[in-house]
């Protein structure tokens, strides 16, 4: 339940002071009556608004959680190139969303589209620290004192002081997960060529409470769970 005033401000096409004028007069109906008070609680999906006898369309919150196959830019548009969008369907594509933060084209793995701003703004707020784990694979081994210097804080090679983050070696260390809390660019790539190693293949398999599963195949989508929505902070 949203309270109509609100509701009716976060389309964007009245500010707060007008929604309130145009209620005391008598021109917002909710199912047929007119509702002069602000203060009023709706559910959206399951009444009908009109304004000046037009219907409201209220846009409501979407989370997607696509597999990014690479070779396919985090971006909205491109002249020339497929984007994530691209994946979607045309329904979907109408609904204002985008990427919360980027993978580089040839990065695959879990990325979140939506079209809430507020929740995008929180998520890659460089104080909200949530954590981002990779899979990578690198051309060389690395070791106990790569992972050490991960854990410190890696200064890359232009003198940037990236936070502490987690190196877990898998096997022999050709194949390595890391954990970030922040998403500076290219971070990774950067991180491990600090430590003089290459990745060849890049993966992000998870973001806070988000995970990539082993089902969703490259280029396939799903939304995000209720659970899921409540845990990332978003509005189901
Ligand atoms: N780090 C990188 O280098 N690339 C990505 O796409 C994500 C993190």
């Amino acid at each position: 339940m949203e309270r109509l005033d609100k509701l009716l401000a976060s389309t964007g096409r009245w500010s707060r002071r007008e929604v309130k004028l145009l209620m005391k007069e008598g021109r917002v109906l909710v199912n047929g009556v007119p509702v002069r008070g602000g203060e009023e609680k709706v559910e959206p999906s399951a009444v009908r608004i009109q304004v000046d006898g037009g219907d409201l369309e209220i846009r409501t919150r979407t989370y997607i959680l696509l597999h990014k196959p690479a070779g396919v830019l985090s971006a909205t548009e491109d002249p020339r190139q497929e984007t994530v969008l691209d994946l979607l369907t045309p329904e979907l594509r109408r609904q204002g969303l985008f990427p919360v933060g980027r993978l580089d084209k040839d990065t695959e793995g879990l990325l979140l589209l939506t079209n809430d701003g507020d929740l995008a703004h929180r998520l890659l707020a460089p104080k909200s620290h949530v954590d981002k784990v990779y899979y990578a694979r690198l051309d060389r081994p690395l070791g106990e004192a790569d992972r050490e210097a991960f854990a410190r804080g890696i200064t890359l090679a232009d003198g940037l002081k990236c936070m502490s983050a987690g190196l877990e070696l898998l096997g022999d260390g050709q194949e390595v997960l890391v954990t970030l809390h922040e998403g500076k660019f290219h971070q990774i790539k950067r991180m491990i060529a600090s430590r003089g190693a290459t990745v060849c293949y890049l993966k992000r398999i998870s973001m806070g409470p988000l995970h990539l599963e082993q089902t969703l195949g490259r280029g396939e989508y799903r939304h995000l769970s209720v659970e899921e929505v409540i845990k990332i902070g978003g509005k189901p």
